[in-house]
């Protein structure tokens, strides 16, 4: 049996759209082992620990991405048992999918000896995902700026200052990645490319180097954004909100809905007066939660 535990992620930071994710100190926790079917009919064994709703058949991801491992390295499938903690609220921008792509990968590598690389693993997890920039910090932890060339990623993580805080605000309704992309343009104007990639490169040096004064004009966005606004009821009071309450950058995690604002870690009361104001408003149905950095990334420990 194998244990691997996932941390979340937020992926884009504003500017950084398919390209730059953060991990976070929140986790999925798996247990894996082999089962006992055949490889004409594999057993699916699936059972959540926590009560979360989860797939309990052979659509839940865990079980898809590690036997899709185990098919990469020619290795015979004969089923998995797996045992789920969900503590990533799903289809929030928060990176639950990939969470449960990278979980099943490095669980069905280790349970075959460890034939693929980390390197290889993030490039496979980032094809079943579509882009790298949640599979990557969910793999390596901190703050991760990756290219997809050729079917390979590029990935450099680096640790992020520690002045730093992440305030997640999560709604009570979800945001179905595939639509929230579907909506997007195809094509951009070239200004608008050298808006956002300025500022992706300008939130990667300063969040790396600590320049916390950047980071209002570099989290500024104008490729996914203002076309995701409409889809998330509430997201402007909560960017104006966590601005009023000190917040250095605010942005759409991910593809939404939950919004992600950076704050100073000797920001203390920005929990207790965030949800204050989230009482007093009409803001019903939201939560906000203090989180930091993750720095490892997924660790797999044999039970
Ligand atoms: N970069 C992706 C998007 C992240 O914004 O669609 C999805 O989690």
């Amino acid at each position: 049996m194998v244990q691997v535990t996932v941390p979340a992620s937020s992926a884009n930071l504003g500017a950084g759209f398919d390209a730059l994710g953060i991990a976070l100190t929140l986790y999925n926790r798996v247990f894996m082992e082999e089962a006992d079917g055949t490889v004409e009919k594999p057993l699916c064994i699936i059972e959540s620990l926590d009560g979360a709703q989860i797939p309990t058949d052979e659509t839940n991801m865990v079980y898809q991405s590690a036997k899709t491992l185990f098919e990469r390295c020619g290795r015979p499938f004969r089923g998995l048992h797996i045992m789920q903690e969900s503590n990533i609220p799903m289809t929030r921008g928060l990176g639950s999918s990939s969470a449960c792509l990278v979980a099943g990968l490095v669980g069905a590598n280790a349970l075959l000896g460890s034939p693929l690389s980390l390197s290889d693993i993030s490039d496979l997890a980032a094809f079943l995902e579509g882009h790298p920039d949640n599979t990557a910090p969910a793999l390596y932890g901190g703050l991760v700026a990756s290219v997809m060339d050729g079917g390979r990623v590029h990935s450099v993580s680096v640790p992020v200052s520690e002045q730093i805080r992440f305030a997640v605000f999560i709604p009570d309704f979800e945001l179905k990645t595939e639509y929230a992309r579907a909506i997007l343009p195809k094509q951009v104007q070239r200004e608008d490319a050298v808006y956002n990639l300025s500022r992706a490169a300008l939130m990667t040096a300063s969040l790396f180097s600590g320049r916390l004064d950047n980071l209002r004009v570099a989290v500024q966005d104008r490729l996914h954004q203002p076309y995701r606004f409409p889809l998330i009821p509430g997201a402007d009071k909560i960017f104006y909100l966590a601005y009023e309450l000190g917040a250095y950058a605010v942005a759409i995690s991910g593809a939404g809905p939950s919004i992600l604002a950076i704050i100073d870690a000797g920001n203390r009361d920005f929990t207790k007066n965030a949800e204050l104001e989230l009482k007093r408003s009409e803001l019903k149905g939201w939560q906000v939660t203090v989180l930091s950095c993750d720095q490892n990334g997924v660790s797999v420990i044999f039970k």
